[in-house]
């Protein structure tokens, strides 16, 4: 069965330490955390001040999802504030391996996300040393996109990639996940479902985790 990740950039902002404490006791894993700078995003969204407070609502680990250029300007910042797993952008790193580096030395897990539009070869030499990768089912930037089914045959190819590999990194797949195509995505090699908007702007946080863990 997949760990279930809710996204907080859909939930009520007013309210987030009460969000993420609802999340909580309706069953989520994960708290997924998606920061975006305005730059490799068109979006804004949040910074090492506000993990810090979503830390301070939750025991669930928190896996931080940077959409920003340069991210491993942030590493630090972002581990101290609470950071579980720290995930950065393929697309923004030419030194993959040196950003990994900076994330562990923090204590923090290390993971790797790539876009709808770039290939799973970029990220294959890295999957001994990643402890996620992350695939998106949209391009990134805004909650509630819709799914777009070229991350399927990708999340394939990186589970035969790690089984070559021996590698014991966790695949996660966000952007656009809902009860109708978790099945999919599991059967395809997801372990971890980020939803955003299909948790929070649900009027029942505990079915609609259920049924996105029970379609699987
Ligand atoms: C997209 C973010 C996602 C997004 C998921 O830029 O990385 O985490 O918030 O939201 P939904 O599930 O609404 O597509
Ligand atoms: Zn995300």
């Amino acid at each position: 069965m997949p760990l279930i990740a809710p996204s907080i950039l859909s939930a009520d902002f007013g309210r987030l330490a009460a969000e993420v404490e609802a999340v909580e006791r309706a069953g989520a894993d994960w708290i997924h955390v998606d920061v975006m700078d305005g730059h490799f995003v068109p979006n804004l969204s949040i910074g090492p001040a506000v993990l810090a407070a979503v830390n301070a609502a939750t025991e669930l680990p928190l896996d931080v999802h940077l959409m920003i250029e340069e991210p491993w300007r942030y590493v630090e910042a972002f581990a101290n504030a609470g950071a579980d797993y720290i995930t950065v952008h393929q697309e923004v790193c030419p030194d993959l391996e040196s950003v990994f580096e900076a994330i562990e030395n923090t204590g923090a897990k290390p993971g790797v996300a790539i876009n709808p539009g770039t290939p799973v070869s970029t990220v294959v030499p890295l999957l001994s040393r990643a402890a996620l990768v992350l695939v998106m089912s949209v391009n990134p930037g805004f909650g509630a996109q819709e799914f777009m089914p070229v991350s399927v045959g990708k999340l394939d190819a990186l589970r035969n990639a790690r089984e070559d590999s021996g590698s014991g990194c966790v695949l996660e797949v966000d952007g656009g996940i809902k009860a109708a195509n978790a099945a999919e995505v599991v059967e395809a090699g997801a372990d971890v479902l980020v939803a955003g908007s299909a948790v929070f702007k649900s009027p029942d946080y505990a079915a609609t985790i259920a049924a996105l863990r029970s379609a699987a």
